[in-house]
């Protein structure tokens, strides 16, 4: 683990116009710097870096934060390697700090490191297989020549060959002292009791590299090169501590540029397509290989781009797990068309005959949208039967109940409309239907794979049915703790003494007098930290923050922290706002106030609600009387701010 003071030094030294300067090419504004949005494609400038705080805001995907949660954000990397990453990039040294760590998370963490490693190693190997030994290349390389693969997507794709022999693999890196339980671990090795020199996973097989987002070997895919055999045509590594098989997408490093480039997505459903694409220019594209795709999958894919274009096999299989991709990606908020490529081609077969512009040409005009799409399909299957028919338009107007934005449903349920000719209401009524359902089968994923679904660091869900002025004015008390926590403010007591009071100190009293219950838990943990800072003498406001290891809090922060518009060009005009800066003590005591009134007419609500024929209403409305003069006396010491 690294060491707070190294975390405190890495984050004194680096600097975020500099490592984002990187990856954006960036002007300055004022007293900021700005350029386009390197996580949407946008035309005009809406990525804002504070070199004064220290932090970047994205305008267009509300994304924002310090250094290394940019890091974390474009490389996909965890806080730590982001860490490492900057220390390097500035020659910082990484002192380690095992004290904190137990026995079971050091283990883990070497385990870790020791599994990267290997597959490191355990790739090279096997491109020297390919490249240099008779067997790889008689065996191995012929196979790729055969399926018409040029040198440069081999060496691309770091693509190599596993030899005949029982334990190549395991025998070279047991040479060069990796233990047995490593190799285990892995995936790479078998030991069973039979073979204590152990027997390698993939054994006279073509091999093929599943790499992270930023290009680390997490695991590998092997296929057999004879296709009539009667063993599994491709064995993958099974999960490990560094490989989860619903966390990634086949070819997403090599693609991932591309796809952010052409703001489109190709989903394929195997490594050669992904690869025969490659070949054939069309670079944007990665596979779920062979199993269903998942939510995390989507997340990856919508970092880049919100357009998915999923390409399958016309077989029955590829055309079922199409339907039920598209349930998935329609809930994501994604931007679906579907392509079926014809009389048994797939992607790789399709790309192998046809000339790229051809290809390009093909996926463009071929691609329905997804009610065409299943339309097509359905409708063939149900012929005349107008029960099977009314199916198709029921399993069609499902998918459309999944379309996330309301606007984009309606424009749905047109097409749908005009498409069969009935009524925009009937539609609407069984759209109706179908959501109900949703609601008590939830998500299509949490529906089919109950276990693949993980609680995810996300922004708080803070769904009131209307605006809730409560919690706009406790976003309010926070953002301002931590702009102008440490601020002094200059207050006179009931009897007109003078005092001094922070920020912070003044706005956490109010919420301890009234024992206020915060509404959402970002607001409660970044209060608490502020809190416990106060009784360790320490005042805790923005830039405490931004060293905490919590994606949310940072994001909140760069919200509180950069402002979209600077107020330069007023001044050019000679027109002058009082910024918020000068009237920060005013806005304080208004918002408390206001938070106050709110929290009052709260409790007056839910008491009101709960009063009943029982016999406590007596006390009650004593209750709710004396909370309205309370409210009235908030009320004039507000009018007296104004
Ligand atoms: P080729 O036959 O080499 O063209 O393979 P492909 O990449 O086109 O694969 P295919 O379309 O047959 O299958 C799609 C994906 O499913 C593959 O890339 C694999 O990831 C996976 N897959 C296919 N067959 C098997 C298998 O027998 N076992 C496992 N675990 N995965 C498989
Ligand atoms: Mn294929």
């Amino acid at each position: 683990m690294i060491s707070k003071a190294t975390i405190d030094k890495i984050f004194s030294t680096i600097r975020v116009e500099e490592i984002i300067g990187e990856y954006v090419q960036l002007k300055r504004a004022g007293s900021n710097f700005k350029g386009l949005s390197p996580f949407h494609d946008e035309k005009t400038a809406s990525f804002v870096v504070s070199p004064s705080k220290q932090i970047w805001k994205d305008f267009s995907s509300g994304k924002g934060g310090t250094a290394i949660s940019f890091l974390m954000e474009i490389e996909n990397f965890t806080y730590p390697e982001a860490l490492r990453h900057a220390a390097k990039k500035y020659g910082i040294e990484i002192e380690e700090d095992t004290r904190e760590l137990t026995e079971d998370e050091k283990q883990s963490q070497t385990d870790k490191e020791l599994l990267f490693k290997i597959h490191e190693i355990a790739n090279d190997f096997f491109q020297d297989q390919l490249f240099e030994t008779e067997e790889g290349k008689t065996i191995g390389y012929s196979y790729f020549k055969e399926r018409a693969l040029r040198d440069e997507i081999i060496k691309k794709f770091q693509l190599g060959y596993s030899p005949e022999k029982k334990n190549a693999f395991t025998e070279y890196a047991l040479d060069k002292g990796y233990s047995k339980e490593i190799l285990e671990k892995s995936g790479l090795s078998i030991f069973p009791e039979n073979s204590p020199n152990g027997v390698d996973r993939f054994r006279e097989r073509v091999i093929f590299p599943i790499h992270s987002f930023s290009g680390r070997v997490l695991g590998f895919g092997a296929r057999i090169l004879k296709n009539n055999i009667k063993t599994a045509k491709y064995l993958n590594s099974p999960e490990t501590e560094i490989y989860h098989k619903s966390n990634v997408l086949y070819g997403l490093n090599q693609s991932k540029q591309a796809i952010s480039k052409n703001n489109l997505c190709l989903l394929v459903e195997g490594y050669m397509d992904v690869i025969a694409l490659h070949q054939s220019g069309i670079e944007n594209v990665v596979s779920s290989s062979g199993t269903a795709l998942t939510v995390e999958q989507i997340k990856l894919i919508k970092r880049l781009t919100e357009n998915v274009t999923i390409l399958f096999d016309g077989d029955k299989a590829g055309i079922k797990a199409s339907f039920r991709s598209i349930d998935m990606l329609l809930s994501e908020s994604m931007n679906i068309r579907v392509l079926l490529f014809p009389d048994g081609d797939d992607p790789d077969s399709f790309a192998r005959k046809h000339p790229q512009e051809y290809v390009e040409n093909f996926i463009q005009k071929e691609a329905k949208d997804f009610i065409d799409f299943k339309a097509e399909i359905l409708l063939k299957e149900a012929g005349d039967d107008p029960i099977k028919k009314a199916e198709s338009i029921r399993d069609i107007v499902k998918s459309v109940g999944f379309v996330q934005n309301a606007l984009k449903q309606e424009i749905y349920l047109k097409e749908v409309s005009n498409k069969f000719q009935l009524s925009e209401q009937a539609l609407f009524n069984e759209l109706n239907v179908q959501k109900q359902l949703q609601k008590q089968q939830t998500s299509p994923q949490q529906r089919q794979e109950p276990q693949a679904v993980k609680p995810k660091l996300e922004k708080v869900p803070e769904a009131f049915e209307t605006i809730n002025p409560l919690l706009i004015l406790e976003e309010k008390m926070v953002e301002l703790m931590l702009k102008y926590g440490d601020r002094i403010l200059d207050r006179t007591d009931e009897e007109n003494n003078p005092y001094q009071i922070t920020v912070i100190e003044e706005i956490i009293g109010h919420l301890e007098e009234d024992q206020c219950e915060i509404q959402s838990v970002l607001n409660q943990k970044i209060i608490n930290e502020i809190k416990s800072g106060i009784s360790e003498n320490e005042l805790r406001s923005g830039n405490f923050f931004m060293t905490l290891m919590d994606e949310e809090i940072t994001g909140k922060i760069a919200d509180a922290l950069v402002e979209p518009y600077e107020n330069s060009d007023w001044g050019k005009h000679q027109i002058f706002f009082s910024t918020e800066e000068e009237v920060v003590p005013k806005i304080v005591q208004d918002v408390i106030f206001r938070y106050k009134r709110e929290y009052i007419m709260k409790i007056i609500h839910d008491m009101k609600k709960g009063l009943s024929d029982s016999e406590n209403n007596e006390e009650t409305y004593k209750k709710i009387i004396s909370l309205n003069q309370l409210r009235k006396e908030i009320d004039e010491k507000l009018f007296r701010i104004l």
